[in-house]
């Protein structure tokens, strides 16, 4: 069993950066990857394109251990469980959160169970939660689906639920929160970001509060969600029954958080807006090619968002009027290469030229 306890290297890793804020103790045994600490990354070209003298930002989530933010909360949760005596972890999953879990519960030498919809999860992260060696059930239904099972499985006390409704989970979540405002010396003025089952956009609320709350920050910022186009239910304000979207890890209809979501928009004077699919997989290549930043169409959301809030005047989605001097943070949330299908499509087969430099050379200047 998890052998991380035995000894008592010093790891990187949320738990051991933010122990103070966190439900731990010196009884809890830490299961950890390493996560957090994401680099937090200025662009000049996103601040020239809002302008005013705002000062633009990608928070990069995908660099975590598995690849997306969910690693954060789920070293929490694991922890948690693995104190409570837990053998068995499940959870319903768009990909993201049933490869973070299979790959905790390895690290903590439990089982892990994830309940995913049938042939909608991008082909990397069904690898991760395969070669973590999680229990894989495909169900012939979508993401609220899975969750609603889980629910049911989860009553019977054999498992332990690592889905957002953990609030081990968003307890972790939060620390990102935490890490942006120690870098900036305050909370942003603005926060973009993905919204799917809506946990993520709870924690940072959590967060900027709890900072707020300690006298590490002076502002909160306004949060500002974004979800596809055919998939928002909190945007529309109610539920979608069939939702679509070629951004996979936010293809919800019924979000677990959406009370939660709901009032940090309302509480931080934000807002929540849609993006289409063609501006997601835009903003995707955008990042890729001038910032070399290459996110899953999901993250890419937040960029998308971020350009309509640039070009638009409709004032719950405007940066016309953006007060001098802005800070914005645009959270990008998982590595592109978790879902490669995408932009394998538009690559063109490589023709193999002679093995020569001369060849090599009139095929550069082509
Ligand atoms: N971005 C990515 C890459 C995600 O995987 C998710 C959620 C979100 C954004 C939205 O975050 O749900 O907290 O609002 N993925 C979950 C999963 C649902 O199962 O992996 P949220």
């Amino acid at each position: 069993m998890h052998s991380t306890t035995t000894k008592s290297w010093k790891s990187r890793g949320v738990i051991e950066c933010y122990r103070e804020f966190l439900p731990v103790s010196s009884a809890t045994p830490i299961i950890s990857l390493g996560e957090g600490n994401t680099p937090l990354i200025y662009s000049a070209r996103l601040s020239e394109r809002v302008g005013s003298g705002c000062d633009v930002f990608v928070k990069n989530e995908g660099v975590n251990p598995t690849g997306s933010f969910k690693d954060r909360g789920m070293t929490v949760a694991v922890s948690k469980a693995i104190e409570r005596g837990t053998k068995a972890l499940i959870c319903a999953s768009t990909g993201n959160t049933s490869a973070s879990a299979a790959a905790y519960a390895a690290r903590a030498g439990i089982s892990c169970v994830v309940i995913l919809p049938a042939g909608k999860i991008a082909t990397g992260k069904l690898l991760q939660a395969f070669v973590y060696g999680a229990k894989i059930i495909a169900i012939d239904g979508n993401f609220d689906d899975a969750l609603r099972i889980v629910r049911e499985l989860s009553a019977t006390g054999d498992f332990t639920i690592v889905n957002s409704i953990n609030p081990d989970r968003i307890a972790g979540q939060k620390t990102v929160a935490f890490e942006i405002i120690d870098e900036l010396g305050d909370a942003p003025d603005f926060h973009l970001l993905p919204v799917g089952n809506a946990g993520n956009i709870t924690a940072y609320w959590a967060g900027y509060r709890e900072y707020l709350a300690g006298e590490r920050s002076t502002k909160l910022p306004s949060m500002i969600g974004f979800q596809a186009i055919g998939a928002a239910p909190i945007f529309y304000d109610r539920i979608i029954e069939k939702p679509e979207t070629i951004a996979s890890a936010i293809r919800i209809g019924n979000p677990a958080s959406w009370k939660q979501a709901r009032a940090a928009i309302v509480e931080s004077q934000g807002s929540i807006n849609v993006v289409s699919d063609e501006e997601i997989l835009a903003a995707q290549q955008w990042l890729a090619k001038y910032e070399g930043i290459f996110v899953e169409p999901a993250s890419a959301a937040s960029i998308a968002g971020f350009f309509k809030c640039c070009d638009s005047s409709d004032s719950s989605c405007s940066f016309h009027e953006i007060p001098e001097g802005s800070r914005i943070v645009c959270t990008v949330t998982g590595h592109g290469l978790k879902d490669p299908d995408v932009i394998i499509r538009q690559l063109s087969e490589l023709k193999p030229v002679a093995a020569t430099a001369n060849d090599v050379r009139r095929a550069i200047e082509l």
